[in-house]
């Protein structure tokens, strides 16, 4: 089974402990929080303090997604703030090992993502040290994008090089996934679907995630 992780970018910011409520009643597995500082990707979002107040609003995993240059200088802070898994972007920092350490040192489960330009090379040296490998499907920086075909091949490379390794970390796509992307991304190897437009403007989220379960 697939999970599923929607993206708070889509909710109503005017009612965003609500709408976290939602996405758990609704099924989902993980709560995907993206976080921009304006640098990395030109645009900004939410910091570590929205991120604890909706901590309370629901107990499935948090799954925090930093587009942020030098992610190590607020790791500290997101562990504070309650994210569970914490991904960062193999583009912004110098350090991944060192960035990745300081997560899992924490007790949280570590990701790292890779823009859809990016080669899958740049994060092969830190596999075995991975919880998740976020790829992204969109330029990062803005929800309502078109999904890009040709991450296809970079998941499935991905999963054949997880699978040969005997490694176990999750695969996540995000960006512009709807039920044919989706359905794509599961069948080329993908362990998670992150979704803000597809799944916030669906008549019916709960309908609309137990479908993809089953992709
Ligand atoms: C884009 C974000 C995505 C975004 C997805 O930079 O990382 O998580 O919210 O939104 P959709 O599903 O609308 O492309
Ligand atoms: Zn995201």
């Amino acid at each position: 089974m697939v999970k599923v992780a929607p993206s708070i970018l889509s909710a109503d910011f005017a009612r965003l402990g609500e709408e976290v409520r939602r996405v758990q009643e609704a099924g989902a597995d993980w709560v995907h929080v993206d976080v921009m500082d304006g640098v990395f990707v030109p645009n900004l979002t939410i910091g570590p303090e929205v991120i604890k107040a909706l901590r309370p609003h629901a107990q499935i995993p948090f799954d925090v997604h930093l587009m942020i240059e030098m992610p190590e200088r607020y790791i500290e802070r997101f562990v504070e703030c309650g994210a569970d898994y914490i991904t960062v972007h193999v583009e912004a920092s110098h350090d991944i090992p060192g960035v990745l350490d300081m997560i899992r040192r924490a007790g949280r489960r570590a990701g790292l993502s890779l823009n859809p330009d990016t080669n899958l090379a740049k994060v092969e040296p830190y596999l075995q040290d991975l919880d998740l490998l976020l790829v992204m499907s969109v330029q990062p920086g803005f929800s309502g994008q078109t999904f890009r075909p040709e991450v296809l091949s970079k998941i499935a490379r991905a999963r054949e090089l997880r699978d040969s390794l005997g490694l176990r970390f999750d695969i996540e796509v995000d960006g512009g996934i709807n039920r044919d992307t989706g359905r794509s991304c599961a069948e080329a190897g993908a362990t998670v679907l992150a979704a803000g437009s597809a799944l916030f403007r669906s008549r019916d989220m709960a309908t609309e995630i137990a479908l993809w379960h089953d992709f």
